[in-house]
């Protein structure tokens, strides 16, 4: 199982170094792969041994003029190998494009680089219906070596992040199930996960692990998250 968690633009530099600790307790203790993606300014070598600290993004290139951006040097200098691309966040809010996502993803592929690829419809594709929302997942990814060793694909449907709303347990199986036809990469699912939700998720079939958001920002339920992959 993998259990990840997105802390987004939260938590302080200092809070994420006693975080990390915390977590890293819960991580040795198990046989999950925990990565965390902390915010940019709380990227550090921190003294962990398990748990895999990631970046939230990075623009390819190794360093250069591309303000208010960190590149391959910047990364390096803490031993970051894993980054998240596509989230949709990015996606929709900062416009990134699939073409330039394709083009960070090379690029860190080319490094070999852990990538936490994400994909997710928003509300009005998905109630348009199964058809229109798979044809709409389907060229996110287009341009993306789905065959990559070292991709995760992370589904985050739009319309639950962030808002306590989830799908069905039945429609998460059945879109991971399709998307699971796409690549044979860990598939991860993401949205509205919590303390009282994770462990059903985690039981579905073609559910390899869970990216988490909000319920993450509290060490303690994602440590819960991280001990109930072990129960499973
Ligand atoms: P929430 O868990 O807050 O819904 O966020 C999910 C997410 O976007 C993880 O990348």
């Amino acid at each position: 199982m993998i259990i990840a968690a997105n802390l987004k633009t939260n938590l302080t530099r200092s809070a994420t170094h006693k975080y990390m600790q915390e977590i890293e307790k819960y991580s040795k203790a198990s046989s999950s792969e925990v990565i965390i993606f902390p915010a940019m300014t709380s990227l550090d070598n921190f003294k962990i041994d398990k748990t895999i600290v990631g970046a939230q993004n990075a623009y390819p290139t190794v360093n250069g003029a591309f303000t208010g951006e960190i590149g391959l040097e910047q990364l390096d200098e803490f031993g970051i190998k894993t980054i998240l691309i596509g989230h949709s966040e990015r996606r929709h809010i900062l416009h990134e494009s699939q073409e330039f996502l394709v083009e960070k993803f090379n690029y860190f592929k080319k490094l070999g680089f852990k990538i936490v690829y994400c994909v997710g419809e928003p509300k009005a594709i998905r109630e348009a219906g199964k058809e229109e929302m798979l044809t709409y997942i389907t060229k996110q990814y287009e341009g993306i070596d789905t065959t990559y060793e070292n991709l995760i694909i992370a589904y985050e449907p739009v319309w639950a992040i962030g808002t306590g709303i989830t799908p069905t347990l039945e429609d998460i199986e059945d879109v991971h199930t399709e998307l699971k036809k796409k690549s044979p990469a860990p598939l991860l699912y993401g949205g509205s996960v919590k303390v009282n939700n994770a462990k059903e998720v985690l039981n579905l079939n073609n559910v390899d692990g869970i990216l988490v958001g909000s319920a993450a920002l509290y060490a303690e339920h994602f440590g819960l998250m991280i001990q109930y992959s072990d129960e499973l």
